[in-house]
């Protein structure tokens, strides 16, 4: 059956007038909030909500509240005709693409703090990151009204930040967390695995490696997150190109470090490659 290529629009005022029109005619409402330059990781995302949602909404916008001073914004790679191809394929059925301006007309005012989940880790690495990103998902929630929004477990504590923001402003959606989506050789995809060096991307192996050592630990009967946190950083150590910022295993619920697996915990890693930063991490079951 040839794919309808999914309706673009730039406005609120369209997006909301289409997904009502869908939501009249009985469909579920599915979002995938992302910054465009996709792969088959966000793709994945698509699949899911067409998967259970009659009409699917994939947002395309490089949000820069979320972009610190020195980060990476104006070089983000922008690749809108092939994210549109690529959606349309997945089973999207309309693409928001708003302008800045659209989204943070002049006189924008209000932001989304958020303690807890979104202190430690990435926010104490990326300063203000998370403030971004929960008000450019809050925003996105309001604009669009799904049922469900799919994210990627790839960015773990993103995923808490969102449900914990979903929870204290009673926002009336369900999230659903998909797993990361790998390249053969266990490199997580990213949008900006672009910028790696067929030498970096090789040395930047060492992260996924690492998370399957600890993996194969906690398979193995280890308890002792002290023990699996000095394994994730012996591991990374091996490649002396790859600068970690923290490597961690950690209550996959509040974040925090327990000593003993005795709970779903998380082991979380990021580092630079080159210039280029990374993270990863994989889901730590407490043994039976
Ligand atoms: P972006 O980095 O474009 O990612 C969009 C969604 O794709 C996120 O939910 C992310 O976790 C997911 N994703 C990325 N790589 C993945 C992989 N390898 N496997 C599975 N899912 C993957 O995350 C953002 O954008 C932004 O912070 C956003 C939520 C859009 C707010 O601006």
């Amino acid at each position: 059956m040839p794919v309808m290529p999914p309706e673009i629009v730039r406005t609120v005022a369209e997006l909301r007038q289409a997904v009502n029109a869908a939501r009249l005619s009985g469909k579920k409402i599915g979002l995938v909030p992302t910054m465009g330059a996709l792969h088959a990781g966000h793709v994945s995302l698509v699949e899911a909500s067409d998967a259970v949602c009659g009409y699917t909404v994939v947002t395309v916008f490089v949000n820069p509240t979320q972009f610190g001073p020195k980060e990476d914004f104006s070089k983000y790679p922008r690749t809108f005709d092939a994210d549109v191809a690529a959606v349309g394929r997945a089973g999207a059925d309309l693409v928001f693409a708003p302008d800045n301006a659209e989204v943070y007309p002049a006189g924008f005012a209000t932001f989304v703090e958020m303690s807890g989940v979104a202190e430690p880790l990435e926010g104490q690495f990326r300063p203000g990151h998370y403030r971004g990103v929960a008000t450019i998902v809050l925003k996105l929630f309001q604009m669009v009204g799904a049922d469900i929004a799919f994210f990627g477990q790839k960015d773990y504590q993103q995923t808490r930040v969102v449900q914990q923001m979903v929870r204290d402003f009673n926002v009336p959606i369900q999230i659903e967390v998909c797993p990361t989506v790998r390249e053969p050789d266990g490199l997580a995809l990213s949008s900006r695995n672009i910028y790696l060096s067929a030498a970096e991307r090789r040395s930047a192996l060492v992260i996924s490696r690492a998370l399957r050592k600890v993996e194969q630990s906690v398979a193995a009967g280890q308890r002792d997150v002290w023990k699996l946190r000095d394994d994730l950083q012996t591991e990374l150590a091996t490649v002396p190109e790859v600068r970690v910022q923290y490597a961690v295993v950690a209550d996959a619920e509040t974040l925090h470090e327990p000593a003993i697996l005795d709970r779903p915990c998380v082991a979380l890693i990021a580092a630079h490659v080159g210039t280029t930063r990374l993270i990863d991490n994989v889901l730590l079951a407490p043994p039976k």
